[in-house]
């Protein structure tokens, strides 16, 4: 189930901001604005600070990760071990993960975190075995 393509790097864009201060802004996650065709939204909220979600990679799932509130602080474990750390707090900034990167997640409290995915749900999808991970994609 595999890809055979290098993925790029995690990385963070910036929305397309409408608006201005004092009145509000409205960004934008649309065709062109995320590096692949949205089929998926989920949003995650509630989650106390004391839990780490995530620790999970996928076989082909591409992802842009929004802190619509809050704040949430990413880290990713790359193929070559690398370990990179991502804070989101900006509602119009997003982080994008490839499907071949260990990801876990913490946030603050009150966190509302709206993520956009390029593939419907799928459990085959997941690779949630760490070991299996450093195998598929090590
Ligand atoms: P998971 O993606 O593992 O959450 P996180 O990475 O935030 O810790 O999903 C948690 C559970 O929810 C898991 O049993 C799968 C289920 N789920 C769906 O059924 N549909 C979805 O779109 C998502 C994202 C999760």
């Amino acid at each position: 189930m595999t890809t055979p393509v290098t993925w790029p790097a995690p990385y963070l864009l910036k929305f397309p901001k409408l608006g201005e201060p004092g009145e509000g802004w409205i960004a934008v996650g649309e065709e062109g604005t995320v590096p692949f065709p949205m089929r998926r939204s989920f949003w995650t909220y509630d989650t106390p600070d004391s839990i780490l979600r995530g620790r999970h990679a996928h076989y082909q799932t591409q992802q842009v990760l929004v802190a619509a509130v809050g704040r949430i602080i990413v880290t990713v474990e790359h193929a070559d071990r690398r370990i990179s750390t991502f804070w989101l707090e900006d509602p119009a900034v997003g982080l994008y993960l490839p499907p071949n990167v260990w990801r876990t997640m913490q946030y603050a409290p009150l966190t509302l975190q709206i993520v956009v995915a390029s593939t419907l749900y799928e459990e085959a999808d997941y690779i949630r075995d760490y070991k299996q991970f450093r195998q598929v994609w090590g």
